[in-house]
């Protein structure tokens, strides 16, 4: 595992989003593994730029973490929403090589088996970013998530609601339950690029990084993988 600390926010989102566009350049067709939250939207913007400025995305598949159960992709607290806004809809990326857990697919248990199927498919992902909850929770495997799991349908944690409650008009209107690619989906990614700003993510970065490896705290499973950097600014590396 390497930490990279950065001065701040933008200097994260600005390492982030070079790792990616050395990643495309050298291999334009690859499969991206995709996170939506605050934390990767400054890197986003750096990929728009860097797009409108050349790089390529014709050839890139991207699978996304997960998505909220009730909520199809055209509400705007969707993730795939969210996604075509911050990037889709701002990149060359062809809408076909797309796959974002369907949230309003009505048996969801068969799409998270067709979600694992088309990630199969696409043999894996190349290069995954990851934010993480205040909780640890990466995706959204809460505590308690066994490591052994692929994608499946999670009920939320009240502090992921609340959390979250900030792009909804009510917490009243938060989803209770998402798909979410299972922990041991994102361990087979081939590399793995963990992003954190902000003091409130300090504990989690910490247990992460130097705790014991427990489905209690799921981020520290990132501990057993052979290719993972975090990248982190002051605030969210303080209590390392
Ligand atoms: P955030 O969410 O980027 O909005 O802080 C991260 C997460 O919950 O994984």
């Amino acid at each position: 595992m390497e930490i990279i600390v950065t001065k701040n926010y933008d200097e994260m989102s600005q390492v982030a989003a070079d790792i990616f566009r050395k990643h495309l350049e050298k291999q334009p067709k690859t499969v991206l593994g995709l996170a939506t939250g605050s934390t990767p939207i400054g890197m986003y913007q750096k990929l728009v730029e860097y797009h409108k400025a050349g790089l390529d995305f014709s050839q890139v598949t991207s699978f996304n973490l997960d998505e909220y159960i009730g909520l199809a992709g055209d509400h705007p607290a969707s993730y795939r929403y969210f996604m075509e806004e911050q990037l889709f809809g701002l990149v060359n990326i062809n809408p076909e090589n797309i796959f974002i857990p369907n949230g309003a697919a009505e048996d969801p248990e068969a799409e998270c088996r067709d979600y694992e199927k088309r990630l199969r498919a696409a043999g894996g992902i190349d290069l995954q970013v990851l934010g993480i909850g205040t909780n640890g929770h990466i995706g959204f495997n809460e505590p308690g998530t066994p490591f052994d799991t692929t994608t499946h349908v999670v009920e939320l944690t009240a502090s992921t609601r609340e959390a979250n409650a900030r792009f909804f008009d009510s917490i009243d209107e938060v989803p209770t339950h998402a798909i979410s690619m299972g922990i041991k989906s994102i361990m087979k990614a081939r590399r793995i690029v963990l992003l954190a700003s902000g003091e409130n993510k300090a504990e989690a970065i910490a247990q992460a990084v130097k705790g014991p490896i427990t489905p209690g705290l799921p981020a520290s499973v990132l501990q057993l993988h052979p290719n993972v950097q975090f990248i982190i600014d002051e605030a969210a590396g303080r209590l390392l």
